[in-house]
Order: C-alpha cells, then sequence, then structure tokens
C-alpha cells in the first residue's frame, strides 16, 4: 500500500496488519507507553473542506508518532491563485513525508498521488472516506470480535461514506443492505465495483427492511457538505429515514450503531440513540486516532534501528 485513497488500496493482509498495530497502539498508549516510530517526520493537511475529527486526530497521532503535522487551509495556499496541483505535489513531497487531502473532488486527491512521491492519504471526498472506514471496522471487530458474517444496514444518503462501506464489502465479508431514497442510492458503478470485489451489497426497498435481523446500523447526516443547496429537497427526501428507538429495535439483539459524526440530532438520528446503550459512536470516533496512526506508521517506513539510535544519542 503506497497511498490510501481508496478502501480498496487495503488489502485483507494489509487490514489484518493494520488491525494489530491499532489495537497494540490503543492499549499499550492506554498504559502509558509512547511510540516515537515517525521522529523526524512531518505529514501536510490539505482542507478545502471543514474538519473536526479528521484534522485533530492525524495532527495528536503525528505528535504521538514524534512527527510533526501541518494544517493546510487550501484557501491560504497557492492552490487558491491557480497553483497546480501537480505542481504543489511536486514540491510538498520534498518537504513532508506524506500528504494527507480534504478534496470537494477525488480526482483532485488521484491528481496529486499521482504526481506526489510520498504516500497520499485521502481524508475524504465527494466519493469516499477510507479512513473512516477503517476506525469503522475497528470498532466493529471491538464489539463483535469479527467483521465476517455480519449484517450492516445503512440507512440514509447514499454518500461518500455509504461508498466506502460498499467497496469494502469484499474486504469485511459484512453483508451491507442500503435504505436510500432513490435519488440519493449510491452510485451504481460503485455498488457494481463492490460486488465484483465479492461484497455482498443488497439494495432495500425500506430503513425496516434494511435494518430487520441486522448486527451494524450505519448512518450519516442527510447533508453533506458541499450538498447544502440540495438541503430542503433533502429533508423531504429522508423523512422517514431517521435512526430511532422504533427502527433500531428491529435490528439483532446487541446491535450496535454507527455514525462518522458529524451528527444532526433529530434529523438521521436521534439522541436516545446516539446517547444510548447501542451507541458506538464515540469509541468510533476515538478509533480515528488509533487507526491512522497504524496507517502513517504503516506508510511512512520508520527510520531504521541505527538512525533511530543515533537521533537518540544526538
Ligand atoms: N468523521 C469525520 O471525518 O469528521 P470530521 O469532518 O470532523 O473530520
Ligand atoms: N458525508 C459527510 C461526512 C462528514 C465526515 C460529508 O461528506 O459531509
Amino acid at each position: 500500500m503506497k497511498d490510501l485513497i481508496s478502501i480498496l488500496d487495503v488489502s485483507v493482509p494489509d487490514l489484518e496488519r493494520l488491525m494489530a498495530d491499532a489495537a497494540r497502539l490503543k492499549a499499550e498508549r492506554a498504559e502509558g507507553c509512547c511510540h516515537p516510530l515517525l521522529v523526524g517526520r512531518s505529514l501536510a493537511m490539505i482542507f478545502e473542506k471543514p474538519s473536526t475529527r479528521t484534522r485533530v486526530s492525524f495532527e495528536v497521532g503525528m505528535y504521538e508518532l514524534g512527527g510533526h503535522a501541518l494544517h493546510l487551509n487550501q484557501e491560504d495556499m497557492q492552490l487558491r491563485r491557480g497553483e497546480a496541483v501537480s505542481d504543489t505535489a511536486r514540491v510538498l513531497s520534498r518537504y513532508v513525508s506524506a500528504v494527507m487531502i480534504r478534496a470537494n473532488r477525488h480526482e483532485t486527491i488521484e491528481e496529486f498521488a499521482a504526481h506526489a512521491t510520498v504516500p497520499v492519504i485521502n481524508g475524504l471526498s465527494d466519493r469516499e472516506h477510507p479512513c473512516q472506514l477503517l476506525a469503522d471496522i475497528f470498532t466493529i471487530r471491538e464489539r463483535f470480535g469479527r467483521t465476517d458474517g455480519l449484517v450492516a444496514a445503512w440507512v440514509g444518503d447514499g454518500n461518500n461514506v455509504c461508498n466506502s462501506l460498499i467497496l469494502a464489502a469484499g474486504l469485511t465479508g459484512m453483508e451491507v443492505r442500503v435504505a436510500a431514497p432513490a435519488p440519493y442510492a449510491p452510485d451504481p458503478a460503485v455498488v457494481a465495483r463492490g460486488r465484483a470485489e465479492g461484497g455482498r451489497i443488497i439494495s432495500a426497498s425500506t430503513p425496516e427492511q434494511a435494518v430487520a435481523g441486522a448486527d451494524v446500523i450505519f448512518t450519516d447526516t442527510w447533508v453533506s457538505m458541499g450538498a447544502e443547496v440540495e438541503e430542503a429537497a433533502r429533508r423531504q427526501a429522508f423523512a422517514g429515514y431517521r435512526v430511532d428507538d422504533r427502527l433500531v429495535g428491529l435490528a439483532a439483539d446487541g446491535a450496535v450503531v454507527l455514525h462518522c459524526l458529524p451528527a444532526h440530532r433529530g434529523d438521521e438520528i436521534t439522541d436516545d440513540i446516539l446517547d444510548g446503550p447501542r451507541s458506538a459512536v464515540w469509541d468510533e470516533a476515538e478509533n480515528r486516532l488509533h487507526v491512522q496512526k497504524a496507517v502513517l506508521a504503516s506508510l511512512l517506513s520508520p527510520f531504521d534501528e541505527r538512525s533511530f539510535q543515533q537521533m537518540l544519542l544526538g
């Protein structure tokens, strides 16, 4: 794995290693252990859209690994004045060890990666959110000990996070049922790709059908960043797609609810569910940190032992 642009970049062995590394980083951090694996390394983080979790978890993650993260608002860069993405990629590759990008267009990240000589990580695009999916898989494994054979129900917009869940269906072995109003159903090409990767993906007619007997219920905002002009139409279309007590009551015993956050309380999810016993949302948010640290350690090969010793000795 050179880049993490799509969840499809993650193979089964990659996933197993990332999950094991993240579990170890999480457990040892709780015991007060430090992991200075990336001393002297820097991560540039370019944001074309707002972020709370992605920004903070990557920045803190780099710090905890002994490295440094630079928050670059696209508005403050020469990109805003027309500098080419390809030129920016070439130059940043001379300074930093990896680049994380949150972009309006997925193609921007692909173009950046095509010209970068360092790893590029997708911190969310209009098409995918692979870092989120890795944290979600980790959270499900914490709760169930596995993903294989579970049923995941997506209720709501067939958006970037939903796409990554669909594309990961083969990787996780989860049956993915999607309930979305017709105009907001996932891109058929994404569903076809998910199936080609061995995923079992079912288009459910109603939220109730998707959730019946499910082990994991996913939802997300009805209005993703960039879709604000459609807000009124979306609110109408998504009435009936709220994850509430009644809907969750149809799921399997022991089912958990995930939401990548930010949540719009009272819209796609009720307070009772978000704050209730079925919610794994706060662990899910925390796990962004541990899993991304594993991703960073894997993509930015740490210094070899000799240079590390030299550094410690000054
Ligand atoms: N889930 C997620 O990516 O959150 P932010 O938009 O706050 O980064
Ligand atoms: N689907 C949401 C996810 C935010 C983390 C969006 O794109 O705005």
